[in-house]
């Protein structure tokens, strides 16, 4: 599909790890079987790739409460059925050509409105607070989700560190864009580099998870490696992959998505089974893996977490 459009705690959802660790191991080959079917055997010989690229366990990894407690899709499908327009348009392509993206040396900027702007190197990110394993729901614009393991720490644990003056209404967030390892960069799909945004509130909110990994692994180049951002009650393209700068600013930011189509993409959006996108009913979603549709949940289900950060907004005009 081209230009893509566009991701419920209930305290009852929460899960301990060890229940879903084993819930996982139950289901196993035969999800990853159903997957491959509901996707038209699509995933087959991508299963077969992913299952051969490095992988690393990342060490000293803590249990979370902010975990729901639903099937995990499983690892073939996180990891091969991915949106990451630098290298490529289809599902498919990530998890192909992103084996070109350099992940060492990584530096992320933290500047803008802020007493103590820093440049943090990777290493020092993964140090910076423990590790947390959180298994978000993640809904895409385009009506498909996924119930994803993430591995990270809140936003607000590198951000507080930078000390944000008063200024400091918005986060922007700007992606790497490199066309000697970017295929898609060298191409026109959308103005590079991606740039995501939130405002400050969202930014520190305990959910919004600065994500260095998945399933217990350093994050796959497709996912986002080496750091990317989760924002589980948003549309998927919220969560900004490979970035590299953050900037601390007083007006709201010009996305990537807005610039390409400000009629459907809104910068907020929330998701709201009651607001549909010109060409995806947001009423619906196909979870992977599955055939039958479900009902999208209001803020994708985190509506008690944080439905009062908009309290008093007409969630229609700012979707
Ligand atoms: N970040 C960058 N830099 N480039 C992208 O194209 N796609 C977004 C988001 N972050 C995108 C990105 C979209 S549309 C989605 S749905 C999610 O990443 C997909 O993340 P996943 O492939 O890990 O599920």
């Amino acid at each position: 599909m081209h230009l893509i459009r566009r991701p419920d705690i209930a305290p009852s959802e929460i899960t301990p790890r060890d229940t879903w660790l084993d819930r996982r191991s139950f289901l196993g080959g035969a999800a990853a079987g159903a997957a491959a079917l509901a996707s038209g055997g699509l995933l087959a010989p991508l299963a077969a790739q992913a299952a051969t690229a490095p992988r690393e366990k990342l060490a000293g990894v803590k249990k979370s409460n902010w975990t729901v407690a639903e099937t995990l899709t499983p690892y073939q499908d996180v990891t091969t059925y991915n949106n990451y327009y630098e290298f490529g348009t289809d599902k498919a392509d990530p998890a192909e050509n992103a084996h070109t993206l350099k992940t060492r040396p990584w530096t992320v900027r933290v500047e803008g409105e802020c007493a103590k702007p820093a440049t943090f190197g990777i290493e020092d990110i993964l140090k910076l607070a423990p590790l947390e394993e959180r298994v978000y729901r993640m809904r895409c614009v385009e009506a498909w989700s996924m119930v994803i393991p993430w591995v990270g720490y809140s936003l607000s644990e590198l951000l507080k560190r930078v000390e944000p003056t008063g200024n400091a209404k918005f986060v922007e967030f700007a992606t790497l864009a490199d066309p000697q390892t970017m295929p898609g960069v060298r191409g026109r799909v959308l103005q590079w580099p991606y740039v995501e945004g939130l405002r400050i509130d969202e930014a520190m909110h305990p959910l919004t998870l600065l994500t260095m990994g998945v399933y217990g692994e350093v994050l796959p180049n497709q996912n986002g490696a080496p750091v990317r951002l989760v924002v589980p009650w948003k549309y998927g393209f919220k969560s900004a992959k490979s970035i590299v700068r953050i900037r601390l600013v007083e007006k709201m930011p010009v996305t990537a998505w807005n610039r390409s189509q400000p009629s459907e993409y809104g910068f907020f959006s929330n998701v709201n089974p009651e607001v549909d996108h010109p060409r995806w009913s947001q009423a619906k979603e196909r979870r992977i893996g599955e055939f039958r549709k479900r009902d999208t949940l209001p803020f994708n289900g985190y509506a008690e977490q944080v439905a009062s950060l908009y309290t008093g907004m007409d969630l229609r005009k700012w979707f």
